[in-house]
């Protein structure tokens, strides 16, 4: 079955999420945090997405800007170095997270292709446009879907039903790209064609659904998508 449409995961795939706490660290004045800050991602990014899986079990939603402020209170609380400013500055740098290099030329060759294009993410619509205007990537995405339109996290079904949805494509008429694992996994599951961007060099989960290629970076998806 050709490909219709390639969807992409937000943050970690084409948003690098690290980008926050990096920034911070070289800033003057910061020089506490040249060692934690890799931790402090490590630990914002895990219990931000602890937080949604535990918010869509328990059937209690809220939106990712929340979630995200939680797992950075935790983050900064566990690492000793709670600080209003410096939190503050922490959620502004996430509000305006840097594309990775690979993704506006990607994009651009996906739509030459004639593609349809998307992001398909937790983030709500405020935080995801913040994202697309500043990585200026927006008229390369023909659409920007939200778990806000379902009020549940991924990886409930109905977040990927909202690529069916907006494409009238079936599940595997569409190439699915995630950073994270476990979405890639169950957005295999589901039954889209899947991409896992496993930049550091990760262990596969064990979870329902395998992706079907496993790459470093993205620059290969419009090959991938035409073959
Ligand atoms: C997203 C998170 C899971 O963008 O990275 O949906």
């Amino acid at each position: 079955m050709a490909i219709r449409a390639c969807v992409f995961d937000a943050y970690g795939t084409l948003f690098d999420v690290a980008a926050a706490a990096r920034i911070a660290a070289q800033e003057p004045g910061r020089e506490a945090m040249a060692e934690t800050w890799p931790r402090i991602a490590e630990i914002w990014r895990l219990k931000q997405l602890q937080y949604t899986w535990l918010r869509a079990t328990a059937d209690t939603h809220c939106d990712f800007w929340d979630v995200t402020q939680n797992g950075l209170d935790y983050a900064l609380e566990s690492t000793g170095m709670a600080d209003p400013e410096l939190r503050e500055r922490l959620l502004q740098l996430y509000w305006e997270l840097a594309a990775y290099p690979e993704v506006p030329p990607m994009l651009a060759t996906l739509k030459e292709a004639g593609l349809n294009t998307a992001i398909l993410s937790n983030g709500s619509p405020p935080m995801l446009k913040g994202a697309v205007d500043n990585a200026g990537i927006g008229h390369l995405l023909d659409a920007v879907l939200s778990v806000e339109s379902v009020g549940v996290f991924k990886p409930h079904r109905s977040v990927y039903d909202l690529v069916g949805k907006e494409f009238g494509t079936a599940p595997g008429e569409v190439l699915f790209v995630s950073s994270n694992c476990w979405d890639a996994c169950f957005g295999a599951h589901y039954g889209f064609r899947v991409a896992w961007a496993n930049r550091a060099g990760e262990p596969l989960d064990t979870l329902p659904g395998r992706p079907d290629h496993i790459l470093s970076d993205l620059t290969t998806i419009p090959d991938i998508a035409r073959s």
